[in-house]
């Protein structure tokens, strides 16, 4: 496995590959891996030549900076995760080499960035936007892959990669769920037992409503239950929401199924945990 820290001999190495014919699966990430990104990693591999990993902890989309301090960084156990998978490339940045100098660029996608995540996270998707298009044009991918579990992030994304035209091929892949259902993620290392347990309840609440909706249900009658059942167990819901899962609009009400997914967000003690599952699951 190579790594490289400079964008310069990334590329270098990247030119090499395209001339004898190589495709590239790029996974971005911001390390503290686990087994949902590793699903990233198998899903890039069975569709590409190479697959590049980059492990970056992006300054720009952390609207907190305590968030931003406390943020996993387990570079050496990233690595080996990734060798240990088969993972061709590595890169990881400093932030020297990904931004030079005061940051003034943004961006804006009308509504999209500012429901959900995008309201209660204020510029969280420009600097996300910010940042994959520095890796989508450092290492023009002809895949990129993401999780389901950042589903906004994705539509953001394909929106940002439509717009700047870029030959990247996107993939949204399923969440990977711990044995009892909690959604894998980086931030499940800040959890202590007791909040570990505590986090559950997203998961729970998206069942439930999921289940109650297609009964007819109203998902205002819901959204107050849900967030009622969350505080009794000491977990402060933030949103679930209904949304299309074409253009991301929100919804009230189940018009199709089909192209629907239901999303939640909420503290469990200081750590923000986001959830989703889509109505009618393939
Ligand atoms: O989903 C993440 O880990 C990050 O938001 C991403 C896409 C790597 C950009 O920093």
């Amino acid at each position: 496995m190579n790594i490289f820290k400079e964008i310069g001999a990334l590329q270098a190495h990247l030119k090499h590959a395209r001339c004898s014919k190589k495709t590239i699966g790029f996974v971005p990430t911001m390390g503290a891996l686990h087994p949902g990104h590793l699903s990233l990693i198998r899903a890039s591999k069975a569709g590409n030549s190479l697959t590049l990993c980059s492990i970056y902890v992006n300054p720009t989309q952390f609207n907190n900076p305590a968030d931003l301090a406390k943020y996993p960084r387990t570079m050496e156990a990233d690595v080996a995760m990734l060798e240990g998978h088969g993972c061709d490339i590595v890169f990881a940045p400093e932030n020297e080499e990904m931004y030079k100098g005061p940051i003034q660029l943004s961006f804006d996608f009308g509504k999209l960035d500012k429901i959900l995540e995008g309201e209660f996270r204020p510029g969280h998707f420009s600097g996300v936007a910010l940042v994959v298009s520095k890796l989508f044009n450092i290492v023009q991918p002809d895949k990129a892959y993401f999780g389901q579990k950042d589903y906004q992030q994705f539509k953001v994304i394909a929106r940002l990669a439509e717009e700047l035209k870029f030959n990247t091929k996107l993939e949204c892949e399923p969440t990977v769920r711990e044995q009892d259902g909690l959604a894998m993620s980086s931030r499940n290392k800040r959890l202590s037992a007791t909040e570990r347990k505590q986090g559950l309840i997203l998961y729970d609440c998206l069942k439930q409503t999921r289940q109650r909706l297609m009964r007819g249900e109203k998902l205002m009658t819901l959204r107050g239950e849900m967030a009622a059942t969350c505080l009794k167990q000491g977990v402060k819901m933030e949103y679930l929401a209904l949304a299309d899962t074409e253009n991301f609009s929100l919804l009230e009400n189940v018009v199709s199924p089909e192209h629907s997914i239901l999303l939640i967000a909420a503290y469990v003690g200081e750590i923000r945990l986001i959830d989703n599952i889509l109505l009618e699951e393939k």
